[in-house]
């Protein structure tokens, strides 16, 4: 009852404050045709993404999971003319669809998207001194995410947000005796995050379509 109700509201406040969008529509079916998860932010978290991002300024956004580019899509909406977002995937199945999205979402001047496993694109960032990143969006594989929290680090600036996805786990973020090494991943993300005094952070549970999960918001300090 409760999982059904979740999903009314979330499709109930997608009617009505996001509606057809024919872009992000054809994103998910071109993903859905092309044999890709169904594992994309929801509509209702994608436009907090765009809100984020746009309240934040930012002219720069890493994104490290693309998947068939539905984040990226509303994201990269966010940026100037002469903004970046760069898309980190492992899979270049994956990548493909997710360029061929961005693409048909007119955001190819402003989008691309990296293949290759996330950890060598963010050292090959951080060797080519890449400019610091205004917002990071951490939503690739769970285990990795300790590692990608430490490399969005160092690609930021003071005011920098760093947002990483699906940290609650259907509550499993509170056991501290489970094995799975995703639950591990995001606990250990709360640990470092807890001793790290260059950043400001909170988790927000949530429910919709997606069942029960959350994300975390991680301020770089000024
Ligand atoms: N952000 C996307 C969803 C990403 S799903 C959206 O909301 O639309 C997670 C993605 O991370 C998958 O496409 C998967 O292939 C990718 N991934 C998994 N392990 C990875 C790794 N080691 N490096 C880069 N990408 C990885
Ligand atoms: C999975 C990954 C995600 O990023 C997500 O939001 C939901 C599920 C997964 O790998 O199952
Ligand atoms: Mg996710």
């Amino acid at each position: 009852m409760a999982e059904q109700q979740w999903g009314a509201v979330d499709e109930y406040l997608e009617e009505v404050l996001i509606g057809s969008d024919p872009a992000l529509d054809a994103a998910l079916a071109t993903s859905e045709r092309a044999g890709l998860p169904k594992i994309a932010v929801s509509a209702t978290q994608g436009k907090l993404l765009h809100l984020l991002a746009l309240t934040v300024g930012a002219r720069r956004i890493l994104e490290v999971g693309a998947l068939g580019g539905y984040s990226a899509i509303w994201l990269a909406r966010a940026l100037p003319a002469d903004g970046r977002l760069i898309s980190l995937e492992l899979s270049p199945a994956h990548a493909a669809v997710a360029r061929a999205n961005l693409h048909e979402a007119g955001l190819e001047k402003v989008a691309e998207v990296r293949t290759g496993r996330a950890v060598d694109s963010l050292a090959e960032l951080m060797d080519d001194g890449a400019e610091p990143f205004d917002l990071v969006f951490i939503d690739a594989d769970k285990p990795s995410i300790p590692e990608y929290f430490d490399f969005a680090l160092r690609l930021t600036r003071p005011g920098s947000l760093i947002i990483v996805d699906n940290t609650v786990r259907g509550g499993a973020l509170a056991d501290a005796s489970s094995t799975d090494a995703s639950v591990i991943g995001v606990r250990r993300l709360h640990e470092l995050v807890a001793a790290e005094p260059r950043v400001q952070a909170t988790t927000m549970q949530t429910v919709g379509v997606k069942g029960y999960d959350g994300f975390t918001l991680i301020r770089v300090v000024d």
